[in-house]
């Protein structure tokens, strides 16, 4: 587990990268993630072949069955309409980790970060939670429908710091777009990150507000690929299939963390917002150093 986590944090930092560089040392395929990956997939696999094997041999199913479990039988089933082999498995992991943890904690940062910077947004949020849920038990995702608060502080956080800051595709016919001639089969670079401050679309751009997304209808302004200028998930087919688990992630993480800590940051109580260029995402420069202390007594624990 430990091994597969600094795998997959350091793709993204390696992925800008020349991957053919010969100057790297200690050789570059040593410390290759996809190579690396690629061990430790076929080292799951197997074990996960050989439980299966053991299994059909007593007879018996699997009590816990996981997304391995579902391209396996796949795999060995001749008759399935979809062809898989163990590369596609591979390729298929590694591209939900890769988009889908970089990407959902780097968020999370940011909100915090964003929410440390901003104390009045954070009581507003403890206050909504308070009501909505008292002091007695955690939030859970079932909460989340009832704190508009919340929900707006994650659109504005996903707004100002998309994790993923360029869109890339490619034209598949000629187009004239605002009198610009643009050939098939351009290049195209989205730049969601220059979207989410353009003062066109957004009133004072830089400034943190999740009230932008509460009342006169911006509640229905949502970040799953309908509305242009919000769109940190991308948008259409190619969009990321993970939004709704990256959102029921972060909002029910960040809720909990708002409900049961004060985030005591020494210095002049504020935290740097630099970002660090570090490839395909934009994490913060500096990590957050902060304390929490609990405000929750006595801490009501999960069933
Ligand atoms: C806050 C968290 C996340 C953000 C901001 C995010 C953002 C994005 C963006 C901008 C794209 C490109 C979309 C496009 O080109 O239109 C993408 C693609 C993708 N995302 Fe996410 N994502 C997040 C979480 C996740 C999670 C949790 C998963 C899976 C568990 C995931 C899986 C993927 C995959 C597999 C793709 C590639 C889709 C393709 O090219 O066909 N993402 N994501």
């Amino acid at each position: 587990m430990k091994k597969g986590r600094s795998l997959i944090l350091k793709v993204p930092e390696l992925s800008s990268r020349d991957t053919d560089s010969k100057n790297d040392s200690p050789p570059f395929f040593l410390e290759n993630p996809t190579f690396r990956f690629d061990t430790l997939m076929d080292t799951i696999i197997k074990e996960r072949e050989e439980q299966r094997r053991k299994n059909k041999e007593i007879g018996g199913t699997r009590q816990l069955r996981d997304m391995l479990d579902v391209l396996l039988d796949i795999l060995e089933d001749e008759n399935s309409e979809m062809k898989l082999d163990k590369e596609n498995i591979k390729a298929f992991f590694l591209n939900i980790f890769v988009a889908g943890t970089d990407t959902s904690a780097i968020t999370m940062e940011w909100a915090m970060a964003e929410l440390i910077n901003n104390p009045h947004v954070l009581e507003k949020a403890r206050q909504e939670m308070d009501v909505v849920i008292g002091k007695s038990r955690i939030v859970e995702e079932s909460d989340i429908v009832n704190l508009p608060y919340l929900q707006a502080i994650v659109k504005e956080t996903l707004r100002i710091h998309p994790a993923g800051p360029l869109l890339f595709r490619a034209s598949s016919k000629s187009a004239v777009i605002c009198g610009y001639d643009i050939p098939a089969k351009t290049r195209l670079f989205i730049n969601v990150w220059a979207i989410g401050r353009d003062p066109n679309h957004w009133e004072n751009p830089l400034e943190f507000k999740p009230e932008r997304f509460i009342g006169n209808g911006q509640s229905q302004l949502d970040v799953r690929g309908q509305h242009y200028h919000l769109i940190p998930f991308g948008s259409g087919t190619r969009g990321c299939p993970g939004t709704s688990l990256a959102l029921q992630v972060m909002h029910v993480n960040l809720a909990a963390m708002i409900q049961c800590f004060q985030w005591k940051v020494y210095g002049n109580g504020t935290v740097d917002m630099k970002e660090k260029s570090a490839g395909i995402t934009v994490p913060r420069a500096h990590p957050i150093i902060c304390v929490p202390v609990p405000r929750l007594n006595p801490f009501p624990l999960c069933d």
